[in-house]
């Protein structure tokens, strides 16, 4: 059997320049070849990697070179779809960058088709689970050290991106172009987090600010309230006009205080279940007494994209199980599909959402926008490795 899985990049901008870099750190993977539909793009590549892959212009000659394996695609988000199916169609293993798709019935789309190669491995770039932080954190929640849930705040506020980050590029932050904003651009890691973490809420109620500091026509300020079907609740709040930004969440539970901020995890642990304080305390203020934990977060010694690449090459090699199979990544777009539509149209949102109306929403702001992009500047943002 072969000990090296032969990938492909599609779409070399920003993220596939640095998909690249990552594949160089993974013993079992070889980049052989890449695609853009811009040829500059590719002198983006180093030189070691630009004198050594194939390069193509046209997805149909990429996908059909035939030492390609398993293709990672990062190009813009509408484009998803249709490239990932292709990719499959020719018999390629896929990693999907994320959002997996725009919408949710664009998504469904996608996992039929997946249905249809059982034999190809298919994951999503959904590389934040795989932070040690977020690792200890399922672990913790799973194992039911918390106890039951009972409200869950996430702010995450450290998403800036200046003006000049939505100029760079003419699909950035216009309906047609990305379909959102902070939603479908930065959020979906933590939106994927909040699914994998938490499970899915029932109903979604949610505020959104469009171009509120930026000059472009998609939501960049989101706050969300989030019901689940067992009682708890959530409130989920992002925006990418603050600096220097939080990054906090905090989980209160029946067993005490989960913090998980500026890389630590603060547990403040109730003696006794909060429910059972209610009901049995004799004086009327009494809280649980606490211990204060502290647990440790092993060090993130590799890089967080590479880790999800070579894991998709392990599959591919030796079965190994994913850490994110693509068809999971259709339930964080969800949720921002669904805090999307409940701002916009000032309603509380039910999940399971109907994916239709969501798709015909869409497409009435596409069909509407008045919005004209100023400059596409084309100024590549450079070393990222701060913003994922
Ligand atoms: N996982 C992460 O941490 C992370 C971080 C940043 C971006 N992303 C994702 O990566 C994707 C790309 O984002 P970016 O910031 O690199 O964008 P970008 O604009 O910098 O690069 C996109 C590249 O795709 C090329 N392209 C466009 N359409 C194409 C097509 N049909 N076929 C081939 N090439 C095509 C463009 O010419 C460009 O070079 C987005 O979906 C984004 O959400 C993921």
């Amino acid at each position: 059997m072969a000990d090296k899985v032969k990938f492909g990049i599609i779409g070399i901008g920003n993220m596939g320049r640095g998909h690249s870099l990552h594949v160089k750190k993974i013993s079992n993977v070889e980049l052989v070849a890449v695609c853009d539909i811009d040829p500059k793009a590719f002198d983006r590549l180093d030189a070691e990697t630009r004198a050594k892959v194939r390069c193509y212009t046209d997805s149909e000659s990429f996908f059909n070179d035939p030492e390609l394996e398993a293709v990672i695609i990062a190009v813009p988000h509408y484009f998803h779809v249709d490239l990932a199916i292709a990719a499959m169609e020719h018999g390629k293993h896929v990693i999907v960058e994320k959002p997996i798709s725009v919408h949710k019935a664009e998504a469904e789309r996608l996992i039929s088709a997946c249905a249809k190669y059982p034999d190809l491995v298919r994951s999503a770039m959904l590389n934040q689970r795989t932070l040690q932080a977020h690792v200890k954190l399922k672990k913790l929640i799973d194992s039911g050290g918390l106890g039951k849930i009972i409200r869950i705040n996430w702010i995450i506020t450290t998403w800036f991106r200046t003006q000049s980050y939505y100029d760079s590029g003419d699909w950035r932050a216009t309906w047609a172009g990305e379909g959102g904003g902070v939603l479908l651009n930065q959020c979906p890691h933590q939106l994927d987090l909040m699914q994998w973490l938490f499970g899915m809420p029932e109903k979604v109620i949610a505020q959104v600010k469009i171009a509120k500091y930026h000059d472009i026509e998609v939501e960049d300020e989101v706050n969300a309230y989030l019901e689940y079907a067992d009682g708890s609740i959530a409130n989920f709040i992002t925006s990418t006009g603050e600096a220097p930004g939080t990054n906090r969440l905090e989980i209160a539970a029946e067993r005490g205080r989960l913090v998980l901020e500026d890389g630590e995890l603060r547990f403040t642990r109730n003696e006794v279940e909060v429910s059972t304080q209610i009901k049995e305390a004799v004086g009327g203020f009494a809280k649980p007494e606490t211990w204060e934990c502290k647990i440790n977060i092993p060090e993130d010694v590799r890089q967080q994209h590479a880790i999800i690449i070579e894991n998709v090459a392990n599959a591919i090699l030796k079965g190994e199980k994913l850490i994110a199979p693509v068809e999971e990544g259709i339930r964080g777009l969800e949720l921002g599909n669904a805090m999307l539509m409940s701002g916009l149209k000032n309603i509380p949102v039910t999940l399971p959402l109907d994916g239709a109306a969501y798709a015909e929403m869409l497409n009435g702001l596409i069909a509407t926008s008045k919005y004209l992009k100023k400059s596409a500047t084309g100024v590549h943002q450079g070393d990222m490795s701060s913003t994922y």
